[in-house]
């Protein structure tokens, strides 16, 4: 490394105030400090890398009586610190809850830097590593791991201390370059320990945090104000398993639901105990807490340097209509949800763009009704009247039918003249089709909370008294299926402007998939146009340990979801259900055997799933290289408590998935191989 080129840093993403400190700071000798992390709670993180900059981060509050109005930032090639290679200083304030994010530029490409804080008594932060992105011509493999789902207080972050364990032992060129965070960094919904001391579905609850404020519903709380979401992510922060990760790796980060409110759209606050509200106020609040905590190239309209975030003035007010495309234009809704933008293109060399988008802020009502349960059924929807009302009135080419036939009764369409369910919005597709259009990359990544594959179950075909409720004519059970008009504009683009190497990655389902994106699947045209790959949880509860928790024994339908086993362990079989059909669950309730199961599997129910696992926790892993993609599933036991161990705690599988690039006008392909453990219910 040579020192003879001027490095600088401009600080012009700092909150609050732009200090642009840009000579002198290359071959200084570092300061002379003293490490306190105990008044640097959250430690400190980076985000966002380019080939050049990446943002750098911590929170530095008043602690007893030490307050610290201004902090110096200092990078240097080397984890001892020996010579500074840049750095600047910036300023705290209690606007931005005391956090930092200090714009680190000029930096090489694709190389590791070590950074750290001090404040203006000598007390330093712990040292930050963080890595660039290789430079726009470079062919260099790019390697990172996608996560989502973390509750550190029902639950142990182990996820994160075996991917440390793990990076530390590959080769340098085989490190991760960063990690995708696809949300659910916090969950808003919080529920006492005072309130449920038998815990919460058979977790224990740590109590890491009280609500300032908080808005009490049936035996939990939601956040309420500003300070409720701060107090959100100061507690997660304080999570050792969390804090070394952020302080090793520069992570990529999009919200899920729970950033701002359960089951939220746009700026309405929805959430389980039947709690249905405006809050424009809270989307707003949401969107700073998340804004002050994750270094990200985000972006606030009319404020493009965003040195503060800029909360608008809002009233929280009912949206009453909705246009064409699913969206309130009520002044206030637009003001709230805008107030953010976290949709964002980042690039890694000629291997790989990332695209990222906010499934939440634009997410059209749902407007389907209850009438088409089945009961008896529970977690899955049928599918003919699922789908005729998540089209609304564009189903069918825009000629929905008046009524819906359903047991054997025709019911008025709800949806006939409403919107199609969307979660993108009109402006944000038309934004992705562009970007993606535009995207020179080999493998085009879309990251995105949910995933786009349809998880379905062939009812139909259940036997006898098993299946004498499921009703005539409605196809297969749907477990997962969302917005299909979104789908259908963006897998037809692809197809037609015949791009290649696209690929999802994702979370939030708390399971693992892996597959092919198609459109639509049999009896309706079976069309892959990239590959797909939705990670488990970090540490929040499965389907299947909810189901566990919560189903009983002698419920008729447990066997299409849980099998019981003579030791008392249980199988689950909800993945054979909706990887192999009906039939295969029941031959593996008779047999105990998966190969038998499989040997009677209906090849039409899931063609595009090549694993599917509700009950695992863990990461996925990319390698991009410039013939191939492969996505390792690392899959650890449910971590109800976190493990002392350095490793994190045992495996239960690591299964690879490959793909070679393919060529306009062919389909992607998948390979599987397993490298370790037993995913057998699973493939
Ligand atoms: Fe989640």
């Amino acid at each position: 490394m040579t020192f003879s080129r001027r490095k600088f840093v401009q600080a012009s993403l700092l909150a609050g105030f732009a200090i642009a400190t840009k000579k002198g700071w290359a071959n200084r000798l570092p300061t002379i400090a003293i490490e306190r992390r105990d008044l640097f709670p959250q430690g400190v993180a980076s985000g966002d890398p380019t080939a050049n900059s990446v943002i750098l981060w911590t929170r530095r509050p008043p602690v007893k009586d030490s307050a610290a109005k201004k902090l110096v930032v200092e990078i240097s090639t080397t984890p001892e610190f020996k010579k500074i290679l840049a750095g600047g200083t910036a300023h705290l304030s209690a606007d931005s809850d005391w956090t930092c994010r200090f714009w680190a530029s000029d930096l090489d490409p694709n190389r590791e830097y070590w950074y750290r804080f001090i404040d203006e008594h000598g007390f330093a932060s712990r040292i930050g590593r963080t890595v660039t992105a290789p430079a726009a011509g470079s062919d260099t493999a790019v390697r990172f791991t996608f996560v989502s789902c973390q509750c550190p207080n029902e639950g142990g972050l182990n996820a994160f201390r075996r991917m440390i364990f793990e990076d530390k032992a590959r080769p340098k060129d085989q490190q991760l370059n960063f990690v995708l965070h696809l949300g659910d960094f916090i969950y808003e919904v919080t529920w006492y320990a005072e309130d449920n001391p038998d815990g919460n579905r058979g977790r224990r609850i740590r109590d890491l945090y009280k609500f300032p404020q908080g808005r009490k519903v049936s035996n939990f709380y939601l956040p309420v104000t500003l300070e409720d979401y701060r107090t959100l992510y100061r507690a997660y922060l304080e999570d050792t398993d969390l804090q070394d990760a952020r302080a090793r790796w520069p992570f990529v980060c999009v919200w899920d639901n729970h950033e701002f409110a359960w089951a939220g759209y746009q700026s309405q606050y929805v959430a389980g105990g039947g709690y249905n509200a405006p809050a424009q106020n809270q989307k707003v609040f949401a969107n700073q807490a998340w804004w002050e905590f994750i270094p990200a190239m985000v972006q606030q309209p009319g404020n493009p340097k965003l040195e503060h975030f800029k909360a608008p003035e809002v009233v929280d007010t009912p949206m009453e209509e909705f246009n064409e495309d699913g969206l309130s234009e009520e002044p206030n809704n637009l003001k709230a949800i805008n107030s953010l933008k976290i949709q964002r293109v980042l690039r890694w060399g000629k291997n790989m763009d990332l695209l990222l988008t906010d499934n939440w802020s634009f997410r059209s009502p749902d407007m389907s009704s209850d009438d088409f349960n089945v009961q008896g059924f529970p977690r899955v929807a049928p599918q003919i009247p699922f789908e005729i009302m998540n089209y609304g009135r564009h189903y069918n080419g825009g000629n929905p039918p008046d009524t819906i036939y359903f047991n054997g009764k025709d019911i008025p369409n709800p949806t006939k003249d409403v919107h199609a369910q969307t979660f993108l919005g009109k402006e944000q597709r038309r934004w992705f089709l562009e970007q993606l259009g535009a995207s020179a990359a080999r493998w085009k990544i879309w990251g995105h909370t949910f995933g786009t594959m349809e998880l379905r179950s062939d009812y139909q075909n259940l036997p006898g008294e098993l299946g004498s409720n499921w009703p005539k004519d409605v196809g297969y059970a749907v477990m997962d299926n969302r917005f299909l008009r979104d789908k259908d504009e963006i897998f037809d683009f692809i197809r037609d402007q015949q791009i290649t190497g696209f690929c999802v990655v994702a979370g939030d389902r708390h399971a693992f998939f892996a597959g092919l994106a198609s459109k639509a699947l049999p009896p309706k045209k079976y069309e892959p146009v990239g590959v797909e790959f939705i990670t488990g949880s970090i540490s929040q509860q499965t389907l299947f340990e909810v189901l566990e928790v919560t189903m009983k024994k002698d419920n008729p339908k447990r066997v299409l979801h849980l099998i019981d086993q003579a030791d008392g362990t249980v199988i689950p079989s909800v993945n054979v259900t909706a990887l192999h059909g009906v039939q295969s669950t029941l031959k593996l309730k008779e047999t105990g055997d998966m190969q038998q199961a499989r040997a009677v599997r209906n090849p039409e129910v899931a063609p595009h799933l090549s694993l599917l696992d509700m009950g695992g926790h863990g990461y996925g892993l990319v390698t991009a290289t410039a013939d191939q993609l492969s996505t390792e599933f690392v899959c650890i036991p449910r971590p109800l408590e976190r493990s002392d161990r350095p490793d994190g705690g045992p495996l239960t599988y690591r299964v690879v998935h490959r793909t070679r690039l393919w060529k306009a006008g062919e389909a992607p392909k998948l390979e599987q191989e397993i490298l370790e453990g037993d995913p057998r219910y699973c493939i």
